[in-house]
């Protein structure tokens, strides 16, 4: 069966951006760059891009390309037995990444029909964590589900069936090109509307004036490198699947370089509305920025809400952010149930349709358990297990598979050949040394770190039932599909690619 292929280059790289662009790059960029020294945070998270980010986003479109695979295939193809770092990159996030995050977007969602009426009322604290999430008092106490999160989770994985169900190009790709362009306007609008506000400059003094003595401390820099391999959807197996279906001339490094700056730049940008309104509510209170800032989703369901109620005409604007929201959120989880798709037929075959749509089945059901009462500590706690033990691992296996267990000259090479910017020698240095080693480091450091203290002081049952226990049954369920035996001949294809193909 033949590949399937994107229309463009142009459909290729909307596609990558659309991937990387997510829920991350507004609120989470945002907090960290506040809580991390403001501007400064700049130095630590531009070096971990130029030091890492971009050579890893390089690697994984040369692998994807080169080997003409998912990730499992792409690796398997490298060397046998390395494929299971292939499946467990996209089973944790197809069956765990993704699985909260679509219900974050089904938060906004919600959060979009409340903005036409301020539903919210005058306490966005209260109304979120305890009209809207109900919240329990712990991991261990469940609850029932929240049926309008429900609903709301419905709904998006409804979308990611029906655009991955259309194949690349008259899904994903045609998606992507209407997505990322509609959110650059809306993401526009936003920022030159809340730098009109009163008290806007403040919050972007806050936003950007640098404090480097942050600088000398590790967890700046962990949280940049971090930042950058989420943001850059790095180890989740996905860039490697998108480039497997470019045709054999295409630009490589130009359109990694391209990605990963649309994306920082997107986030950057969009600082600037989320750090305006920030000021304008400071202002309009008369406290100091700190008071209103909010760690990570207070950001966007607490303290957004609340200067949304205070801003004229807040309705359009808290219904354009939610938007933007949804729109960033779900051209990310399309891409992993494409890229985990791509994983299962490549090696076992099947039809895409009847994947695609048992797939989105099995990640509404696996969502089900982050729509209830306890599901914002389960969201929490498999979000800090995976992030920080799943993706920064694959990183490092990455770079050791393709750099130590094969030539990279072969890879380094390929890329050149197609591209129009060429890879020097400094590119198997960093892939080789420079990144597996600030990797392993990170690991190190977080390890320490998790057994010191139980993270955010939930119980260390809880912490071990669900977050370790979920990478680990990942990791396990990972190695059980790369024992499976392959049903296609593409393993033992000879990878050859028409120059026309
Ligand atoms: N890069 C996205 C962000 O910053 C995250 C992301 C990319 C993602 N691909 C994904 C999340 C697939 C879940 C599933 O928000």
């Amino acid at each position: 069966m033949k590949r399937e292929q994107w229309k463009s280059q142009f459909g290729f790289l909307m596609a990558a951006v659309g991937s990387a662009i997510g829920l991350g790059n507004i609120w989470r960029f945002s907090y960290l760059a506040y809580k991390n020294g403001g501007g400064a945070f700049l130095i630590p998270y531009i070096t971990a891009l130029l030091t890492a980010g971009i050579a890893l986003l390089i690697l994984e479109f040369g692998v994807g390309h080169e080997r003409i695979g998912s990730a499992p295939l792409a690796y398997a193809r490298i060397n046998r037995r390395w494929e299971w770092l292939g499946w467990w990159s996209v089973i944790f996030v197809m069956f765990g990444i993704v699985l909260y995050y679509t219900v974050i977007i089904g938060w906004c969602l919600n959060f979009f029909f409340y903005s036409f009426d301020l539903v919210w009322g005058n306490d966005p604290n209260d109304f979120f964590f305890n009209k809207f999430l109900h919240i329990s008092s712990g991991p261990s106490e469940i609850g029932q589900t929240r049926t309008p999160i429900l609903i709301g989770v419905i709904v998006v994985w409804f979308f990611n069936w029906a655009i991955v169900y259309r194949g690349i190009q008259k899904g994903v790709e045609l998606a992507n090109k209407i997505f990322m362009p509609l959110l650059f306007i809306l993401t526009i609008v936003l920022v030159s509307w809340a730098v009109s506000f009163e008290g806007a400059l403040s919050g972007i003094k806050a936003y950007l004036t640098p404090d480097f003595s942050k600088l000398s401390s590790p967890e700046v820099w962990i949280d940049a490198y971090s930042q950058i391999f989420f943001t850059l959807s790095l180890g989740f197996g996905i860039m490697i699947t998108y480039a497997s279906y470019l045709p054999a001339k295409s630009d490589l490094t130009k359109n990694a370089i391209l990605t990963a700056f649309i994306n920082c730049g997107f986030s950057i940008f969009a600082g600037f509305a989320v750090f305006s309104v920030l000021g304008f509510m400071a202002t309009s209170q008369n406290l100091p920025i700190s008071d209103v800032v909010r760690e990570s989703i207070g950001l966007a369901f607490v303290a957004y809400p609340k200067a949304i109620s205070m801003m004229p005409a807040g309705q359009l604007f808290g219904a354009i952010f939610f938007l933007s929201l949804v729109i960033a959120g779900l051209s990310s989880s399309v891409s992993i149930v494409e890229a985990f798709s791509a994983a299962y037929m490549d090696k076992f075959g099947g039809e895409k349709k009847k994947i695609v749509t048992v797939l989105c089945v099995l990640g509404l059901l696996g969502s089900i358990i982050f729509t209830t009462e306890g599901g914002l500590f389960w969201l929490d706690i498999v979000d800090h297990f995976l992030n920080h033990y799943g993706l920064v691992v694959v990183g490092v296996g990455e770079c050791i598979l393709v750099g130590w267990m094969f030539k990279l000259e072969v890879i380094r090479r390929h890329i050149n050949k197609v591209s129009s910017i060429s890879l020097g020698v400094w590119w198997n240095v960093l892939i080789k040394f420079i990144v597996p080693m600030i990797l392993s480091l990170i690991i190190i450091w977080d390890l320490y770190h998790e057994l010191e203290q139980p993270y955010e002081n939930y119980s260390w049952t809880s912490l071990i039932l669900i977050g370790r226990d979920w990478v680990l049954f990942t990791l396990v369920a990972g190695i059980v599909f790369a024992m499976r035996p392959w049903k296609t001949d593409l393993l033992d294809q000879e990878i050859v690619r028409k120059p026309s193909e």
